[in-house]
């Protein structure tokens, strides 16, 4: 059995501390000779799982292995390091990656030279690390959310000692630039605004397990969405976990209002965010969306709850009616803008009474798409220590009842497409017809047409022929 050398381990009260000033780094690039050596021409295989904050730090860590000569595969069987990027948001998400990781142990027998590598957000919790320690020997190297920027640093160890390593760094305040970056697509792409959050809202682990918020300076996201245009990209969609607070943190005037405005006038066809926090969306946001064309008129605003008493337990700092204001709010000056939203069923000693207040809710707002879940508890936040008395089967049947109400409206929203015309961009061929081309719509709808492959990256126009609830079909509309 190897040696395990722990680089540094997970802390939760140092991820609670909200008080460093943040500090602005550039990326070093550092590998040995011996690592070059080792890796170059190699082949890794990485797979993630969860948010979009993952997908980025995806391409990230892709950008620095092939910057070592490595070349990706979609074929765990035939690499020779293998990275699973994770997600601790909810336990369902863990499951999955515990069965992957057993998975491991029959490949790693066939190719005993492969190193195996394990990041994200599980591993920013002592209690997994010790687990995955314990059972999983041929787990080589676990590193957490702030180390993708120790990467090289880890692998120039392992090849000098050939250890187990654990490295996770509580570095709150940390930004880093110049990351070495290769990107999953061609058309679309995510920047990160912001790393972190502080909501601490009291189900969620994001805030331990990504740290406190701290915004990218103005100008360096500004430049890679410059670049982006220059690529050709034709969507950003601009990442944060909360966007709407960004450049609280840098006390020099910068709001997210200012950078969207900048961001949108740089000729990018498409612009997006994610996420919103109900309560910091301000009206100067509302007013740069209505003045720009190419920002999707599309929000995605989470409201977890539509009962007053729950959103406070969950310390969501508005109330139903505060959220309901907003949207009319966006509504008169957006009249076309459509929501989607988040939404959490049975956390602790949820009343039926309450639950039905999300249903009120949900039918008030008419969502056109929603993103449902079950309360997972999360071991170390604070709801996780509340007792509850509502049963898991009591949850799937309220689960159930939100689903039907929300795709009621979702049905409605997709039939009223037919016969209208939208603009696509096509991303791909259909995965299930190859004949058919596949885009999304200005309102995140995907839809499927007809049409030749070389119309991939394109924006193109659609003619909406027959909704289903969560995809259209249509045909091309030729001007
Ligand atoms: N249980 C269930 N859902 C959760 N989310 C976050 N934490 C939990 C949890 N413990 C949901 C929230 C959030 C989305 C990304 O995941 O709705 O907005
Ligand atoms: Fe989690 Fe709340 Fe932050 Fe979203 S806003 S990441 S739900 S703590």
């Amino acid at each position: 059995m190897k040696n395990i050398e722990f680089i540094d381990v997970p802390s939760i009260e140092k991820a609670k501390s909200r008080k460093i000033k943040s500090k602005y780094y550039d990326y070093n690039f550092n590998p040995t000779l011996k690592t070059l050596d080792a890796l170059k021409n190699k082949k890794y295989f990485i797979r993630t799982y969860g948010c979009q904050a993952n997908i980025r730090d995806e391409e990230i860590i892709s950008g620095i292995l092939n910057r070592l000569g490595m070349i990706k595969t979609n074929n765990e069987e035939e690499c020779h390091l293998a990275i699973l990027n994770t997600c601790a948001v909810r336990e369902n998400a863990e499951d999955k990656v515990y069965g992957q990781i057993g998975d491991f142990k029959n490949i790693k027998s066939k190719n005993k030279d492969l190193i195996f590598m394990i990041c994200g957000c599980m591993i920013e919790q002592k209690h997994i690390i010790d687990l995955i320690l314990e059972k999983f020997p041929y787990v080589d190297i676990m590193f957490g959310t702030h180390n993708i920027v120790d990467l090289v640093t880890l692998l120039n160890k392992y090849f000098e000692e050939k250890k187990r390593y654990v490295f996770v760094s509580s570095r709150e305040g940390d930004v880093f630039e110049n990351l070495p970056s290769s990107r999953n697509e061609t058309y679309k792409a995510f920047v990160n605004i912001s790393y972190g959050c502080n909501n601490f809202c009291t189900y969620c682990i994001v805030p331990y397990t990504r740290g406190r918020e701290r915004s990218r300076l103005s100008k360096e996201i500004i430049a890679e969405c410059k670049e982006l245009v220059e690529k050709g990209y034709k969507e950003i969609t601009l990442l944060g976990q909360n966007v709407d607070s960004y450049g609280k943190d840098l006390n020099n005037g910068d709001t997210f209002a200012k950078l969207l405005d900048e961001v949108a006038s740089l000729n990018i066809p498409r612009l997006r965010f994610l996420t919103s926090y109900p309560s910091d969306f301000k009206d100067d946001v509302i007013d740069v969306m209505a003045k720009h064309d190419n920002i999707m008129k599309f929000i995605h605003l989470p409201v977890q709850s539509g009962s007053d008493e729950i959103l406070r337990l969950m310390n969501r700092r508005y109330n139903s009616k505060e959220y309901l204001d907003l949207i009319n709010r966006i509504r008169s000056k957006i009249p076309n803008i459509e929501f989607s939203t988040d939404i959490i069923v049975g956390f602790p000693n949820e009343t039926y009474d309450q639950f039905k207040e999300t249903i009120d809710l949900v039918q008030k707002v008419h969502y056109t798409s929603a993103f449902t879940f079950i309360y997972s508890p999360r071991e170390g936040t604070p709801a996780a220590r509340l007792n509850d008395n509502v049963t898991y089967e009591e949850k799937v049947k309220r689960f159930k009842e939100l689903v039907a109400a929300l795709e009621k409206d979702f049905d409605y929203f997709a039939k009223k497409m037919i016969g209208n015309t939208y603009e696509v961009l096509v991303e791909e061929v259909s995965k299930k017809n190859k004949e058919l081309l596949r885009g999304y719509t200005e309102n995140n709808k995907i839809v499927h047409f007809k049409g030749d492959k070389n119309l991939i990256g394109q924006i193109v126009k659609v003619k909406i022929n027959d909704s289903h609830l969560y995809s259209l079909f249509g045909e091309l509309v030729n001007e």
